[in-house]
C-alpha cells in the first residue's frame, strides 16, 4: 500500500493529473509502483540526511511521469522538471528554492551525477536504490550519500524492490 495516511505532497488532484497524463503501463517499471516504492526510500534516507521531505516526495511521483518509453528517453527528466514549473501553482505550492531543488533532481536524475545538494543526492538515491525490480542490486559506486551505500539500506531497498504497490 501507498501509506497513504502519511502523504501530504503527492494530492489526490495531483496523482488524477499526471496518470491521465501518462502514457505507460501504469504499473509497469517506470510507473506507480516504481514510484511509491522510491517515495519510501527517499523518507527512510531523508531520516538521516536530512533532506527536504516535500521535494523528496514530489521528485519520486515525478521523476519518470513523462518517459515515452521504457528504454531510452533521455529528455524525460526535463519534461518531469518543465511540467512541475507548469504545475507548481495550482497543485505543488513549493517556494522557488525548492521548486529549484526538485527541477534539478528530475533534469539530471538519470545522468548518473554523484554530487550536489543533499536533497538532490537523497532523491537521486532513493530512485537508484530502487533497482531491482529490473534485477540489478544497486552498486554504491554510484550512489550518492553515506547513508543509501549503507550495506542494510541497499539489502532492504533490494528485498523491496520486488513488491508492487497498487494505489
Ligand atoms: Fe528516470
Ligand atoms: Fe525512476
Amino acid at each position: 500500500m501507498l501509506y497513504k495516511k502519511d502523504i501530504k505532497m503527492i494530492s489526490k488532484d495531483l496523482i488524477k493529473l499526471i496518470k491521465a497524463e501518462f502514457v505507460l503501463d501504469w504499473y509497469g517499471i517506470h510507473g506507480v509502483s516504481h514510484w511509491a516504492r522510491v517515495r519510501i526510500n527517499g523518507l527512510k534516507l531523508a531520516e538521516f540526511t536530512g533532506a527536504n521531505v516535500k521535494v523528496v516526495e514530489l521528485f519520486a511521483f515525478l521523476h519518470d511521469s513523462k518517459r515515452q518509453n521504457e528504454n531510452k528517453d533521455k529528455d524525460h527528466g526535463l519534461r518531469a522538471a518543465e511540467f512541475a514549473h507548469k504545475i507548481n501553482d495550482s497543485l505543488l505550492f513549493l517556494d522557488n528554492k525548492d521548486l529549484d531543488l526538485l527541477t534539478f533532481a528530475c533534469t539530471h536524475h538519470s545522468e548518473g551525477i554523484l554530487k550536489g545538494d543533499i536533497t538532490v543526492q537523497t532523491c537521486w538515491d532513493a530512485d537508484r536504490l530502487d533497482l531491482g525490480r529490473i534485477g540489478i542490486r544497486p552498486n554504491p559506486q554510484y550512489l550518492c550519500t553515506e547513508t543509501a551505500k549503507r550495506v542494510e539500506i541497499i539489502e532492504w531497498a533490494y528485498q523491496r524492490s520486488k513488491i508492487e504497490y497498487k494505489s
